[in-house]
């Protein structure tokens, strides 16, 4: 696991950007992960300004989503295919039926799980995963407990999740109470990995990250067992964690 110190969530998210921009420039059909929340919409506002000064095309990639609510269709505000429309697709030359978010309204969810699968298998895995972290360590909606061997599965979400994403819904009785999430051996098949952390609400899952022992009661500490890992991070969600640890893992940025 590699880590690029910032500044703040600007720097953070035109970091980002730099890294897929360039990879998506040299390999004009890579094969994207994305999340949704409040991390990446920097991230994708950049790039969305890049393809628009400079013509980054997106024509050839494909793009797969972490997770998604069950319950809620495409069209619904809070689905994150609404999200990713409204933050990114929309906006850029991608063609629709190359991005995949998960059917949140699937009359079979557990086979949407191995279609899903499927899908990413026959696009040739993905190449970079981009990745929020949740309070409680999650890594897309595999909350604490879930097996480090999961792929693709169906969650009930942790009280502290569903309270984290009501401030998107009118109340927290709106929030579904399920959603279906990339598991975590799905996401440690990535070729490679943004985990992006911004802001003192990340300070905590962020020292853990960089300090607790590996394992499934915090899932996103599988992830320095993956080869190719960056963390970028900004002094608000790095306050917390020892400089001497931090040290091991710094790169340039
Ligand atoms: C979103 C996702 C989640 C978020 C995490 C952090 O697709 O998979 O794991 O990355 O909950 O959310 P924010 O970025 O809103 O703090």
């Amino acid at each position: 696991m590699k880590l690029i110190q910032v500044r703040d969530y600007e720097e953070m998210s035109k970091k980002a950007a730099d890294i897929v921009i360039s990879y998506v420039k040299a390999n004009p059909n890579a094969v994207l992960g994305l999340a949704t929340g409040s991390t990446p919409t920097g991230l994708y506002k950049n790039l969305i300004e890049d393809h628009r000064k400079n013509g980054t095309s997106y024509k050839s990639v494909r793009t797969f989503n972490l997770d998604e609510y069950i319950g809620l269709d495409g069209n619904h505000p809070q689905s994150y295919r609404y999200f990713m429309d409204e933050h990114l697709f929309n906006h850029i030359d991608i063609l629709k039926e190359n991005t995949s978010v998960l059917n949140g309204k699937s009359e079979n969810p557990e086979k949407e799980c191995e279609r899903y699968e499927q899908m990413i298998r026959e696009a040739g895995g993905i190449h970079i995963q981009i990745l929020g972290i949740g309070r409680n360590g999650h890594i897309a909606f595999n909350e604490p407990g879930t097996p480090f061997t999961s792929r693709t599965h169906i969650v009930k979400l942790a009280e502290s999740t569903r309270q984290a994403n009501s401030r998107f819904f009118q109340s927290l009785d709106e929030v579904p109470t399920h959603s279906i999430t990339m598991g975590i051996e799905t996401i440690m098949e990535s070729r490679e990995i943004l985990l992006l952390a911004s802001g003192s609400s990340k300070a905590e899952p962020i020292r853990k990250l960089f300090t607790e022992p590996i394992s499934e009661s915090f899932p996103a500490s599988i992830l320095r067992k993956h080869p190719n890992v960056i963390v970028i991070a900004d002094q608000e969600a790095l306050k917390d964690t020892d400089p001497e640890v931090i040290k091991d893992y710094l790169m340039k940025a």
